[in-house]
């Protein structure tokens, strides 16, 4: 199966389980926790993106981007047993659903340091305003999780290009809005 930077993949549209996204690359330490991998075109956007942030006190940094079918199906299975499958299903996907198996999607933390508090820092906002202009989009937003099918995510960004990432933003639109709109 062949994706490209703009595929959507959420409850409906899954991965093949042995996908593995050709060009993966290793982030730089300056924004990323280590051994972080996503696509080459992802990677020097996130690259660009914190150089230009950090110039602005901001400090960035990558805590989750590529994950295998398998270590998917391990977190999957954490919630499930942790908070059952209601709740799991809300905030995680399962094996083969999930944005990060395409190399394309992070789960970002700021100044304090714990993702899940990310809302609540100054590069929270910093992304708010320009994410879109590196080609990611905040995926999961609050009042969409309906459409979504995922609680929000402040943390979570999808690499999809700077073009779909500027018309998205412009709209307010997520990807399941973009690409599943009835025909006018
Ligand atoms: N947390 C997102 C939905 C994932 O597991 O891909
Ligand atoms: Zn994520």
């Amino acid at each position: 199966m062949e994706i490209s930077i703009t595929t959507l993949v959420n409850k409906d549209n899954p991965l093949e389980e042995n996908f593995v996204p050709d060009n993966l690359s290793t982030l730089a330490s300056f924004c990323s926790e280590s051994d972080k991998q996503l696509i080459k075109e992802a990677k020097i956007q996130w690259e660009i993106l914190c150089t230009n942030a950090c110039k602005e006190g901001m400090n960035l940094k990558v805590v989750s981007a590529y994950r295998s079918f398998e270590y998917q199906q391990k977190l999957f299975d954490y919630y499930v047993k942790t908070r059952g499958l209601k709740y799991a299903s809300k905030c995680s996907a399962k094996p083969g659903y999930s944005e990060h198996q395409t190399g394309l999607a992070i789960d970002v933390m700021g100044e304090n340091g714990d993702y899940n508090l990310f809302q609540e820092t100054k590069e929270f906002n910093w992304m708010n305003k320009h994410a879109y202009e590196y080609g990611f989009i905040l995926r999961y937003p609050k009042d969409k999780e309906k459409i979504t099918g995922y609680k929000y995510e402040p943390w979570h960004y999808r690499y999809v290009g700077k073009e779909l990432a500027a018309y998205l933003f412009q709209n307010d639109l997520t990807m399941e809005e973009y690409f599943l709109k009835e025909p006018n």
